[in-house]
C-alpha cells in the first residue's frame, strides 16, 4: 500500500516538470515547498521559515530516540536532505557503541544492542587488573557513562590502552615504540587518535579514541570538564614561562606570551538569532578564560564564505584601544549580521588561512617571542567545509610554523574545534585538532545554547580541579 503511494509520488514528481503551469500541479515554480509528506514516524518537526525557500526543517524525536533523517532544506521548491532515502523518516532508538569487544574479562549482560538506560558491568579474568568504570550506563547522548574499563596485565612499559566500546584494536604489545591501531565499527566515526604509540614516559601518545554515531553529542557537562582540564593544563604551560621571575603570582604581564585565535562560523544554517548567540559565545569564552589568571592576546574572526577579522592579533598587540576588551565587545556589538557578506558557504580553509597569515606576521616581527608563545586556536563551526577546499593543508602549515617539526614544541600549539549542530562532518574535522596528552580537542555539541551552558559550567570545574 505504502509502496504504491510512493510510486504515485515518484511518477507525479517525474511528470510534473512536463506539465508545469497546470493549476492542479504542486510543482509550480513559486519556490515554496510542499506541505505534504514531511511527517516523521514517532516524532515532530519544526520549520525555520515556514514552507518558503531557504527554510530549514528539523526533525525532533523524544528522549532516547534520534531521527533517521536529521533535517531538510527547502531549495528550488523541493525539500532536499543529505541522506537520500525514499522511506518515511522515523525516530529510531539510540544505541550506545557495543562494548562487546572486551578483552581478558567479561561484560554482563551480553546483548546485541544496548539502548539508553541499559546498564553493563565489567569484571576481569583472574591474573588481570581492572581499571576504569566497573559499571556503565548508556546515556541519552549515545555515550557510556564513566571511563573505558580495561583488564590489563600491567607487565609492559605502557599500561594496556584498552578497547573503547564500538572499536577494535590491532597491536597487543605495549613496550616502548609499540603501536596500537584502532578502527570503529561501521557506521561509527573515530574521534581521537587512530594510532597510539607507547612513549618513553610509560604513556600512550595522543588521545583515547571514541566511536561516535551521527547522533552522538557531548553533553555540556562532558565538554566543559574535558575542555577545562585541557585548557588548564595548556595554560599551565604558558604560566611556566614566568614562574621563575614572579614566584607564586601566576599572572602574565601585558603582551604576555599567549596568543588566542577565536573563530566563529556564521554560515547560512545559522540564523540571525544564532548570530547574536555566536557573539555572546565569544564574549563568554573570553570572560571564562580571564578566570585562569592569564592575559592573552586575541584575534577574533567571523567566517562564512569570507572571513572578517573583528580584531587582528597585530591590532590587539599594538593598539591600546583595541587591547581594552570592553572595546572589542563594543566593536562586536556594532558588528552585525549584514557585514558578514555572503553567507552561503562554510569556508573553513580560508579561516585557517587567515590565522596562518596572522601567525606569519607575528613571527616576522619577533621570531624569538613567537617561539616562546603559546598559540591556541578555538574554532566553532556548524557545518562541513563545503567550500574553499580541504582545510587540512592549512592546518598542517600552522603546525609547521609553530613547531618547526620539533616534538618538544608541539605543546606550544593547541587546536580546538567545537562542532555545533547536526551537519558536522566528524571525519573531516578529526584531522584539524591537536591530539596529545590524553586531552580532548574536538567537541560536538547540539547547538550554541549548549555551548553556552558548557561555558557556564567551566568555572565550576576549574575550582573543583583546584580543590
Ligand atoms: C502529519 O502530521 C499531522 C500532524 O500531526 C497530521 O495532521 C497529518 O495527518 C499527518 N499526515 C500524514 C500523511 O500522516
Ligand atoms: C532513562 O531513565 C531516566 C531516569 O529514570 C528517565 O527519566 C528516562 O525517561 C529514561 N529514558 C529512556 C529513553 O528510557
Amino acid at each position: 500500500m505504502e509502496c504504491k503511494q510512493q510510486l504515485k509520488w515518484l511518477i507525479l514528481a517525474m511528470i510534473c516538470p512536463l506539465i508545469a503551469g497546470a493549476p492542479s500541479c504542486m510543482c509550480k515554480r513559486d519556490s515554496s515547498c510542499p506541505k505534504e509528506n514531511l511527517n516523521i514516524t514517532g516524532g515532530n518537526f519544526v520549520l525555520s521559515k515556514g514552507y518558503s525557500e531557504g527554510s530549514l526543517l528539523k526533525y525532533i524525536c523524544p528522549d532516547g530516540y534520534y531521527p533517521s533523517v536529521q533535517s531538510r532544506l527547502c531549495q528550488d521548491g523541493r525539500w532536499t536532505s543529505k541522506i537520500k532515502t525514499r522511506k518515511t523518516p522515523e525516530c529510531k532508538k539510540i544505541t550506545c557503541p557495543s562494548p562487546r569487544v572486551f578483552e581478558n574479562g567479561e561484560v554482563i549482560p551480553y546483548k546485541d544492542k544496548y539502548y539508553v538506560n541499559d546498564t553493563t558491568t565489567y569484571s576481569c579474568h583472574s591474573d588481570y587488573t581492572f581499571r576504569g568504570s566497573a559499571e556503565r550506563v548508556c546515556k541519552p547522548n549515545g555515550k557510556w557513562s564513566g571511563s573505558t574499563p580495561i583488564c590489563g596485565r600491567d607487565s609492559d612499559h605502557c599500561p594496556d590502552p584498552g578497547v573503547p566500546p564500538g572499536s577494535s584494536r590491532t597491536g597487543n604489545m605495549f613496550n616502548i615504540d609499540d603501536k596500537v591501531t584502532y578502527r570503529c565499527q561501521s557506521p561509527l566515526t573515530l574521534i581521537g587518535s587512530k594510532v597510539r604509540v607507547c612513549l618513553d614516559g610509560g604513556q600512550w601518545s595522543g588521545t583515547e579514541p571514541q566511536c561516535y554515531a551521527d547522533y552522538t553529542y557531548d553533553t555540556p557537562e562532558e565538554a566543559s570538564e574535558a575542555f577545562s582540564s585541557s585548557l588548564k593544563s595548556n595554560l599551565a604551560v604558558t604560566q611556566q614561562f614566568k614562574e621563575g621571575q614572579q614566584g607564586k603570582k601566576k599572572t602574565m604581564c601585558q603582551g604576555g606570551k599567549l596568543d588566542i585565535y577565536i573563530a566563529v562560523d556564521a554560515s547560512e544554517r545559522i540564523d540571525k538569532k544564532d548570530f547574536e548567540n555566536a557573539k555572546s559565545t565569544i564574549k563568554m569564552l573570553i570572560d571564562k578564560i580571564s578566570y585562569y589568571s592569564v592575559s592573552p592576546n586575541y584575534e577574533i574572526l567571523i567566517f562564512a564564505t569570507d572571513v572578517t577579522r573583528i580584531i587582528s592579533m597585530r591590532d590587539f598587540k599594538t593598539n591600546e584601544d583595541a587591547r581594552n576588551l570592553m572595546n572589542i565587545f563594543k566593536e562586536h556589538d556594532d558588528f552585525n549580521y549584514e557585514r558578514v557578506g555572503e553567507i552561503t558557504g562554510t569556508n573553513i580553509a580560508k579561516v585557517y588561512s587567515a590565522i596562518l597569515e596572522s601567525m606569519k606576521l607575528e613571527e616576522l616581527i619577533n621570531a624569538i617571542a613567537f617561539r616562546e608563545t603559546q598559540h591556541i586556536v578555538i574554532m566553532f563551526t556548524d557545518g562541513q567545509a563545503n567550500m574553499g577546499g580541504n582545510p587540512r593543508p592549512k592546518v598542517e602549515q600552522i603546525k609547521h610554523l609553530v613547531t618547526k617539526n620539533h616534538p618538544d614544541r608541539e605543546k606550544n600549539l593547541d587546536l580546538y574545534l567545537f562542532g555545533v549542530g547536526d551537519d558536522v562532518n566528524q571525519e573531516d574535522i578529526n584531522g584539524l585538532v591537536s591530539q596529545r596528552d590524553q586531552e580532548k580537542y574536538f567537541f560536538k555539541l547540539k547547538d550554541l545554547t549548549e555551548v553556552q551552558k558548557m561555558l557556564d559550567y567551566m568555572i565550576e570545574y576549574k575550582y573543583a580541579q583546584e580543590r
